[in-house]
Order: C-alpha cells, then sequence, then structure tokens
C-alpha cells in the first residue's frame, strides 16, 4: 500500500516555489509528485531539485489517479474553478486566497462542498503564525477581558504593479487581515468605512479602513502597499483587561556605532516561514484523516473574507460606511 500522499503544486511562480519546497523537504508523509504550469519552463525549474513530474494542464493533473491531493498556486481568477474541479474529483485542496473576490463564485464553491463534502482549505495561513496563535490564546483564555478593539498595520515596500488600486488594496492584500481578524475575535463584520490620505507622488497612497463586528468591536486596518522601509504587519488586540501586540519579528538584532538595528524582511515569504508550514502540515492531516483543521480557513471563511472585501471597495470609492450582509452559515461550516 502507499503510505504517502502525492501532491501537485498547481502554479510555479513565487508562493507555487515554496508550497513546492515545503512539501517536498517539511512535510513527512507527502511526496511531490507533480508541478503544473501554464509556462513549463518555470515549472520544471520548481520540479528538477526534487524529482517531480512536469505538467502544463491544471485540470488533468487534479483528474489523476495517482494524485492525491492538490495545492492550487496559480493566480486568483484560476482559483474557485481549480477548487472545484478537485471537489468534482474528491480531492482534497489547499487553495491560495483569495477563493474567488466575488462572493457569487465563492457562494459556488459552498454548493459543490454542500454535495460532496469538505474538500477546501484555504491559505489564509497567519491564522498559523504564532503571534495571531498567542493572541486568539490570550482571548480565549480570558486574560484580556471583553475585546473591544483590533488595531493592525500591513506595510509592504512597494506596490507589485505600477497600476495598483486603492481597491486593490481592499481586495487583494486586506484579506489577510479580514480572515485572522476574524479568527481571532471569533466575529462577523457588520460594517466597513475606507479612506485614503493624499501622497506627494502618483503612487497609491494607503487605505485606512474601521470595521465594525457583531459584538461591537471596532477594528482598525491599515494597508499601506508603498510603506518603502519594508515588510511590516503588526497588530494589537485590545480587550476590557488588557491588550496584546505583536512584537518585531526577527532573529538577530546589531548593536553598534551606539545605535541598535533589527533588520526587516523584504516581502511576507520570511515573516510567515513556519506559518507556511504549520499550514501545509495541517492541511496534509486534513487529506489523511478527512477532519477538516479546527485552526483552518474553510471556503465559507473565503466567502466572509470577499464580502467585507467587496463591501470595503464601495465604502472607498463612495465615501459611504457600507453594510456587511452575509447569508447564514451553512450548516457544513458549523
Ligand atoms: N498566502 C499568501 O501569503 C500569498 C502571498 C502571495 C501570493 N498569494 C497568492 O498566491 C497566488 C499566486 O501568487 P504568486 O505571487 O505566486 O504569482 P506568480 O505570478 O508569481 O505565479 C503564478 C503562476 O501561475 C501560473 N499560471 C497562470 N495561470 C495558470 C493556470 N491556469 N494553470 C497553471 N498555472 C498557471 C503562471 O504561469 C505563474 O507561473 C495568487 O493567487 C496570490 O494571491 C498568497
Amino acid at each position: 500500500m502507499n503510505m504517502t500522499i502525492r501532491v501537485a503544486v498547481i502554479g510555479a511562480g513565487l508562493m507555487g516555489a515554496d508550497h513546492a519546497r515545503i512539501v517536498a523537504e517539511d512535510l513527512p508523509g507527502a511526496t511531490l509528485a507533480a508541478i503544473c504550469d501554464r509556462d513549463t519552463t518555470r515549472a520544471a525549474t520548481v520540479a528538477a531539485p526534487y524529482g517531480a513530474e512536469v505538467a502544463s494542464d491544471p485540470e488533468a493533473v487534479i483528474a489523476r489517479a495517482d494524485i492525491d491531493a492538490v495545492i492550487v498556486a496559480s493566480p486568483d481568477v484560476t482559483h474557485a474553478p481549480l477548487s472545484m474541479a478537485c471537489i468534482a474529483a474528491g480531492k482534497k485542496v489547499m487553495c491560495e486566497k483569495p477563493l474567488s473576490q466575488s462572493p457569487a463564485e465563492c457562494l459556488a464553491v459552498m454548493r459543490a462542498e454542500a454535495a460532496a463534502g469538505r474538500h477546501v482549505m484555504l491559505g489564509f495561513m497567519r491564522r498559523f503564525d504564532q503571534a495571531y496563535v498567542e493572541m486568539k490564546a490570550a482571548l480565549d483564555q480570558g486574560r484580556l477581558g471583553r475585546a473591544l478593539m483590533m488595531h493592525n498595520f500591513h506595510r509592504n515596500v512597494e506596490t507589485p504593479a505600477a497600476d495598483f488600486t486603492g481597491a486593490m488594496a481592499i481586495t487583494n492584500s486586506a484579506p489577510h487581515e479580514f480572515d485572522v481578524v476574524r479568527h481571532v475575535l471569533g466575529c462577523d463584520y457588520t460594517a466597513i468605512s475606507a479612506f485614503q490620505p493624499r501622497r506627494s507622488d502618483a503612487r497609491v497612497a494607503p487605505v485606512m479602513m474601521v470595521v465594525e463586528t457583531d459584538q461591537h468591536q471596532l477594528v482598525n486596518i491599515e494597508i499601506n502597499n508603498n510603506a518603502a522601509y519594508g515588510y511590516d504587519v503588526r497588530a494589537e488586540l485590545v480587550g476590557e483587561a488588557g491588550s496584546i501586540a505583536m512584537t518585531h519579528v526577527a532573529y538577530t538584532r546589531s548593536d553598534a556605532a551606539l545605535g541598535s538595528h533589527a533588520a526587516y524582511e523584504a516581502d511576507w515569504r520570511g515573516r510567515y516561514r513556519e506559518a507556511y508550514i504549520r499550514q501545509n502540515r495541517a492541511f496534509l492531516c486534513f487529506v489523511t484523516t478527512g477532519v477538516f483543521p479546527a485552526q483552518a480557513s474553510s471556503a465559507w471563511d473565503g466567502y466572509a473574507a470577499a464580502i467585507v472585501a467587496e463591501a470595503g471597495a464601495k465604502a472607498l470609492a463612495t465615501g459611504q460606511r457600507q453594510p456587511v450582509q452575509m447569508i447564514a452559515k451553512p450548516e457544513l461550516y458549523a
């Protein structure tokens, strides 16, 4: 009997290459079987060190009898269709965020799961990051009293594209905060407001959001995609009896010339290295046991992130506070 789980990774870009390395090097019990990318040269580069197969047709890879599980790391628009192909093939899938930017498309994935059972785990890996794990534990253990507010900062060095907009900051970058805050607080969102200051140049300015929860908490989120100085994510959860804040994550600090220096990462990959590994180990557990990991993000959570993002983009465009209205939670995700 073949005891190893044969994993295919779809998409061999930045994230796909990282997932491939994790599967090959950090997931005992898994084998990196295939790398699939429309660009087979890229797939071959990622596959070569591990002797994995190279493929170019994602649907064909998903349907293969010798593939047990799939990681989708191709562009956003492919996530929902490829997740549905995995559900149809009876394969568990770890799909990168977002499930879709369209709440309607997320609902279509949920309908497919309602018929076939739980198959989709979403790549909102911050749920596995030790800082958020400790924040959630402090709240759940009653050490902070009732949660009142959560402050969040998400800063990148520069935008990935020159035509990046404030709306894209809300729909592409903020979903990480939308998901992990909802997870840590154990809340749902009821309304969102969004604002932008004005920069002195043509680059996209930061977006500031205030999100209201169904437990009368306030969440603020700064997305600054042109922060210039480094990749920097911060969060503080304020309760009635205390607060808990994320500290700067760095392995070293240099002291010299009467100063102290701690470096920033250039992007998210180093900062969340451990979280990606923990997330993918949870996925492997899901594949082998069939039990959806309690900590992980589901298709329902993907829908929740998409609907607040959609309302947030509308709030920014109109300058008006927007309600966030979700459907009732289906039994499958209870
Ligand atoms: N969880 C996180 O922290 C995080 C961080 C960055 C990106 N992401 C998500 O991961 C996904 C990939 O991002 P990336 O930065 O690696 O992008 P990328 O552009 O570097 O790589 C995408 C790859 O997918 C390939 N591709 C395109 N269409 C395909 C298809 N139909 N089938 C197979 N391959 C296809 C492209 O050729 C490319 O090699 C995006 O959806 C992004 O939102 C998640």
